[in-house]
């Protein structure tokens, strides 16, 4: 940012402060708002004219922006505006070791948003701090990519609920300290959208928010450089529509229409949608597909630079309207890229892919070097943003480690994600997961994996056989991977229905909007009978359930686990992963079915060992022996 920038965002505040004045009202807390104008325009700024720079309107974008931003800080309601002060006064809560994140959708979940009020008890009993609900927007009917296919950001599916229930769930939610994250699905929208309507009918302005071209001409050039994210069930990246005679472009499926933020337009229009959720009580939004929401020729179109101008202008406008929000990339991508866009004035929290691939790839494997090397690399992040962890969410589960940091311990990238996809869908003799195959490229044979975690790590297929070691491992398979993201800086993330052990859903493939979509079979509806069971350890759910309960008991019990420090290290066991939390605790998993032997010496070197040891998941003292056992998938917690 330079002097220029600072001086034309003076210049623009006093030339349009009459005419903001009086959206603001008689607002109390319209110092906050000019405080914060004066301290985030000039970098808004910075990035818009980067990018829009050389549009003759730009001053006249500039200042529907401010419009667009005091307007909805104008009706932000009081109780809002609050929690903009709270946030504002400490804005790192999500790096504390009470931030417990967990996911679900409404309808699977609990039926609708009204019925969700009725499972506060049930968050509540998880401690769950951050709550993401999958989308919950109007969609076409039929296939909407399970949500991510919005027609219209300002209204509930009807069979969801309304608005209002939206805004009495944020608060029902928020006094009870849990904050609602939500998807801003803003790379595209559905093609029912008012906006793809409008350039159906031929109206130019519309047209431009979109990319449409007359012809093949333009869409083969750039698809010489482009991924196909779905090339089973929509290959290509552009889409044919008779009523205009015109080639829209549609990175996902033919239905999604990618919006084009090389009109300001777009970006305001966007701005206003992703204000409006704030004003719902949103406290997260999940940025959805954020890599693609560039495009220029001669390249593969994602994670461009323009990305990253884009999303710290929405930032900065944000942090002036509604400061209490927060972004959250979802890049899922090569590492570097992830890495990208983590910052305070980007995305402050990230989901982190490679370490879930990672997690799975140990699991196969039963060694931890691949996830120790990557992690050790680049587990660091700046000290005011944050990671989420996860184990499984809703989408399949993409090899993205870096092929560098397989290459540096002679793992060979391309042949390893072969052997992983046959691993897990079951081909590899002696797997013990249940996968699916998610859209297979005969190309570049790439391909995904879908399943639940339970399937995947080998539940399903021991239940099946009915032995009982089998099982037992399935399940300590499952504690196992939810001990590290729980005990690991950042957000843990649970996916709702690991923590009671559900399995794989194959009842999609019945239903034709959904049979060519595995991702169908790790998205069941909640299974309350089985839930029921949760609390009796004789049962599967009831062991991974109390195990998960007792994991975040004791993060939330220890200060070694606030998102400070989080230190790989060589247990000198290829089946060991362990890692040091803020110096105070050391934490030791065993990756296989074989007991595995540790050295305290070694442990010594990267933990000064405290006087008196406690195995936190116990209570009790532990006295590190100098050669000692770990269990089969066992793993340890020990702090002072
Ligand atoms: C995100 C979602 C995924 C969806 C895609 C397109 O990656 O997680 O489910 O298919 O975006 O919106
Ligand atoms: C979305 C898709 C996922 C794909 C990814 C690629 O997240 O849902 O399947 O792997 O995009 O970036």
């Amino acid at each position: 940012m330079n002097d220029w920038a600072q001086q034309a965002a003076e210049l623009t505040i006093t030339r349009l402060l009459p005419r903001l004045e009086p959206l603001l009202k008689d607002d109390a807390h319209r110092e906050g708002f000019m405080r914060r104008l004066h301290m985030h325009l000039p970098r808004a700024l910075w990035h818009l004219h980067r990018i829009y720079g050389d549009q003759f309107d730009f001053f006249y974008h500039l200042e529907q922006l401010l419009h667009t931003a005091a307007s909805y800080h104008g009706e932000r309601r009081e109780a809002l505006k609050q929690l903009d002060a709270q946030r504002e006064a400490d804005p790192l809560w999500f790096k504390r070791e009470d931030a417990i994140g967990a996911v679900c959708y409404v309808d699977l979940f609990a039926g609708d948003l009204r019925r969700l009020h009725d499972k506060i008890d049930y968050f509540k009993s998880l401690k769950i701090r951050y709550l993401h609900l999958m989308p919950l927007f109007m969609t076409p009917e039929g296939n909407s990519d399970g949500g991510y296919a919005i027609s219209d950001f300002r209204q509930v599916h009807p069979d969801l609920g309304t608005m209002d229930d939206l805004r009495e769930l944020t608060d029902a939610l928020r006094a009870e300290n849990i904050s609602v994250v939500l998807d801003f699905v803003f790379n595209h929208t559905s093609d029912e959208h008012i906006w793809a309507r409008k350039a159906l009918e031929g109206d130019p302005h519309y047209k431009r928010f979109f990319y449409m071209f007359p012809d093949r001409t333009i869409p083969d050039q750039y698809e010489l450089n482009l991924r196909e994210i779905f090339p089973e069930q929509a290959p290509g990246c552009f889409t044919y529509r008779a009523e205009v005679d015109q080639w829209v472009w549609t990175t996902f499926n033919n239905f999604q229409w990618d919006l084009n933020y090389g009109n300001p337009d777009v970006f305001n229009a966007m701005l206003g949608e992703m204000l409006f959720l704030a004003n719902q009580g949103v406290e997260v939004l999940r940025l959805d597909a954020v890599a693609f929401i560039w495009k220029q020729m001669g390249t593969p179109c994602e994670n461009l630079p323009q990305v990253h101008d884009i999303i710290r202008g929405l930032n900065a406008m944000v942090r002036i309207a509604a400061p209490a929000m927060l972004f959250k990339s979802e890049a899922i991508v090569h590492p570097d890229d992830v890495a990208s866009y983590i910052d305070w004035d980007e995305a402050p929290i990230s989901y982190n892919p490679t370490m879930m691939a990672l997690l799975w790839e140990a699991l196969a494997t039963r060694q931890v070097g691949l996830l120790r090397h990557s992690m050790t690399k680049r587990y660091e992040l700046p000290p005011d943003s944050a990671w989420v962890n996860y184990v499984r969410v809703h989408d399949d589960i993409g090899w993205s480690f870096a092929d560098e940091d397989a290459a540096e311990l002679g793992i060979n990238g391309f042949d390893h994600r072969q052997f992983l996809n046959q691993f897990y869908t079951g081909r590899f003799d002696g797997s013990f997961a249940s996968g699916l195959p998610f859209n297979y490229n005969p190309i570049n044979r790439d391909m995904r994996i879908s399943g639940m975690c339970a399937s995947l790590a080998g539940l399903e297929r021991a239940e099946e056989s009915g032995d009982a070691e089998q099982i037992d491992h399935a399940i300590k398979r499952v504690i196992l991977l939810y001990s590290v993201i729980i005990a690991a800086g950042g957000i843990p993330l649970i996916y709702l229905g690991d923590e009671i052990a559900m399995l794989n859903d194959y009842s999609y493939r019945d239903d034709p909007v959904k049979a060519d979509d595995s991702r169908w079979v790790h998205r069941p509806r909640f299974d309350w009978e089985r839930a029921a069971g949760r609390h009796d350890t004789a049962t599967a759910q009831g062991r991974v359930f109390t195990a998960i309960r007792d994991l975040i008991d004791a993060r939330r019990a220890h200060p070694a686990f606030s998102d400070h420090s989080t230190l790989f290290f060589d247990t000198q066991n290829e089946s060991v992963l362990g890692f040091v939390r803020n110096h105070r605790a050391m934490i030791l998993c065993n990756f296989s079915e074989q007991p595995q032997k540790l050295r305290r010496d070694v442990l010594a070197a990267y933990w000064n060992i405290p006087t008196a040891t406690r195995d936190l998941l116990t209570g009790e003292a532990f006295k590190i022996p100098n050669l000692f056992t770990l269990a089969p998938y066992d793993f340890l917690w020990l702090a002072d």
